[in-house]
């Protein structure tokens, strides 16, 4: 609003007695001469017909030659057919990953499994916060009988603990849902030997199921353990011990065969 005050006072493209072409010195020649840079230019450009034609001779001339296999763009020319690289000399067979022993193997997948489902409480060094989460270092529910430990895990815990104490948070949910029994032997491999934590066995595949089938078959099945009902599984899990040391494969985790 306040803009048109500075304007200036005369404006002579908008007096309609001045003729705006004389007053600009705007004639129809010079004004051509603009628009046309190229005066005297007179070669015209290329015309669509001639820029069509000529694609159109690459696109068959290309596929012309492009089909002549072996001879300008045949690959079979510069890779033998069935090529593949050769051993290198004094190496038996590099293609499968080093067999690792169980216990590390376990140890090792256990922990991104901790990460995801027991840290946010537990806290990363496994000490919990004192107050409202409990240790799991030094835990006498997690280093001693294995299904103790996995009914804990699997269905929660309504304290107190193996301490006696109840910690702020009050109850620990469960944290069985969508676990496999391979996460679960992982999971509790690696508590039990982590954070100072060292019980030095492997809690097998074959014993999680049987922690899985213990959980199932629960006449509460959604309420949290107690320390009460936990006397009931004051034991080992079932099922064959594994020798720790056991070489495996670190992908499919079956014993090494080489
Ligand atoms: C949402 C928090 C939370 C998560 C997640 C959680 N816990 Fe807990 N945990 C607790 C609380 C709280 C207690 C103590 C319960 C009480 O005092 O009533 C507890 C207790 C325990 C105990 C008993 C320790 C003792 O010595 O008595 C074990 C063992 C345990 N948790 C293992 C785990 C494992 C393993 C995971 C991961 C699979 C896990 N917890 C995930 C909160 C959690």
């Amino acid at each position: 609003m306040s803009d048109s005050s500075k304007l200036p006072t005369i404006r002579p493209d908008l007096d309609e007695n001045i003729n705006v072409t004389q007053a600009h010195s705007v004639t129809p020649t010079n004004a051509a001469a603009r628009e046309n840079t190229h005066q005297g230019y007179t070669r015209e450009s290329l015309s669509i017909a001639v820029f069509v034609l000529c694609s159109f001779i690459m696109i068959v001339a290309g596929g012309v030659i492009g089909k002549a296999q072996g001879t300008l763009f045949g690959y079979k020319q510069t890779v033998r057919p069935d090529y593949v690289r050769g051993k290198a000399p004094g190496v038996k067979d590099d293609s499968a990953l080093p067999p690792k022993p169980i216990l590390a193997a376990y140890i090792k997948k256990g922990q991104s499994l901790y990460s995801a489902k027991c840290n946010g409480c537990h806290m990363s060094d496994g000490k919990g916060d004192g107050a409202n989460y409990p240790s799991l270092a030094g835990s006498a529910w997690v280093n001693g009988p294995s299904q103790r430990f996995s009914q804990v895990i699997l269905n929660g815990l309504q304290g107190p603990t193996s301490t006696g104490k109840v910690y702020g948070a009050g109850v620990m949910p469960a944290q069985g849902g969508g676990m496999t029994a391979q996460d679960l032997a992982f999971l509790m491999t690696f508590v039990r030997n982590s954070f100072g934590n060292a019980t030095g066995d492997v809690v097998t595949t074959e014993q999680a199921q049987a922690a899985l089938d213990t959980a199932a078959a629960r006449s509460n099945p959604s309420a949290p353990v107690t320390a009460e009902e936990l006397k009931a599984h004051e034991k080992d899990l079932p099922g064959e011990k594994m020798d720790p040391a056991t070489l495996v494969d670190p992908i499919t985790f079956k014993p090494a065969t080489k």
